[in-house]
């Protein structure tokens, strides 16, 4: 008899999957840890790493990592998955949402039992009638945060769903509020390799959380940041005089050229030594991505992408129009 059933082995376990099935279907029939967020190709959650096989992609592979959501199966294949905590749903309230300045607001939710995550993951705040929020958990400015509690910067001017959501008085203290997540696998790892941060437009608040946790929890890992050169601007300097003391080199670059070229050119200018050992975490629009990308190419680093909340909200938005 003929068949066109395809094996995946997902964390050494075999599936049988169909030809034309997504990857993330595959994955979901059988125990491994996989949290997906969006199915639609756009949050970047559900990477996994392709041992061997090969595969139909919609969306750009990095370095053998595969959007599951967005790839079929070519042939037998096997696939990894690195452990996460489990994605939840929690209820909690508003501790404190204080305005660090005109861009820059630092929140603070206290929930009823501690919550599990690795820095770099992002918890999806869902405020009725609003476009979902990306919260990345980071700690105060001061150090330290508490077991049941979560602490968030959040980018003002790039994120009007926050502004709303502010302006409407969600984030008043002792509001409740409702939680999912940890999502997410561009997550710090207890890696050797230089940790690279490029943040664009809109990415403030992913890469402020990888720098506090990095400068406390991987403080002798080599790190470098470099950041849009927008957020030189005097509403961030506080931030950065932060990193400052704390050791966390960082540098800035024009990153909103919209020419590739020039693009490449002001990154690399700003970091010359850029090399596949690194590994790369960037956070920005997924225009910046794209251009991300070319400049990297022929460097090959290992890359992790973490869209901001603007970009996700309009890729949404577009995703809900067309599935109308
Ligand atoms: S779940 Fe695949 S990219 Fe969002």
């Amino acid at each position: 008899m003929v068949t066109d059933d395809l094996k995946l082995i997902v964390n050494g376990t075999s599936i049988t999957a169909e030809a034309d099935e997504l990857i993330a279907n595959v994955i979901q029939r059988s125990k491994a840890p996989f949290e997906p967020d969006c199915l639609g190709a756009f949050c970047e959650g559900c990477r996994v790493q392709l041992v061997h096989g090969r595969v139909n992609s919609q969306a750009p592979i990095h370095r053998g990592r595969v959007l599951a959501c967005a790839a079929t199966l070519e042939c037998d294949s096997e696939i990894y998955i690195e452990p996460a905590p489990k994605v939840g749903s929690i209820r909690g309230h508003v501790d404190s949402a204080i305005s660090l300045h005109s861009e820059l607001s630092q929140i603070q939710l206290v929930f009823e039992r501690p919550l599990a995550w690795i820095p770099g993951q992002y918890f999806k705040l869902l405020p009725r009638g609003l476009a979902p929020l990306r919260l990345y958990p980071s700690f105060t400015l001061d150090g330290g945060t508490e077991f049941s509690s979560l602490i968030f910067l959040l980018e003002r001017g790039n994120n009007p769903s926050f502004e709303t959501a502010l302006e409407r008085g969600r984030f008043a203290e002792g509001k409740p509020m409702r939680l999912e997540g940890p999502f997410g696998t561009s997550f710090l790892r207890r890696e050797e390799e230089r940790l690279v941060t490029i943040c664009g437009r809109g990415g403030f608040s992913a890469a402020w959380a990888i720098a506090v946790n990095s400068a406390y929890g991987l403080r002798e890992r080599p790190k470098t940041f470099i950041f849009d050169q927008l957020y030189q601007a005097p509403s961030f300097a506080r931030a950065f005089s932060w990193l400052a003391e704390h050791d966390v080199a960082y540098r800035f670059a024009n990153l909103s050229s919209r020419c590739s070229a020039s693009f490449a050119q002001n990154l690399l200018a700003a970091e010359g030594d850029l090399n596949e050992f690194d590994c790369v975490h960037a956070t920005g629009s997924f225009d910046f991505f794209e251009k991300l990308r070319s400049a990297l190419a022929t460097i090959k680093p290992v890359l992790y992408l973490i869209p901001s909340d603007q970009a996700l909200a309009e890729a949404e938005q577009l995703s809900n129009m067309e599935s109308v």
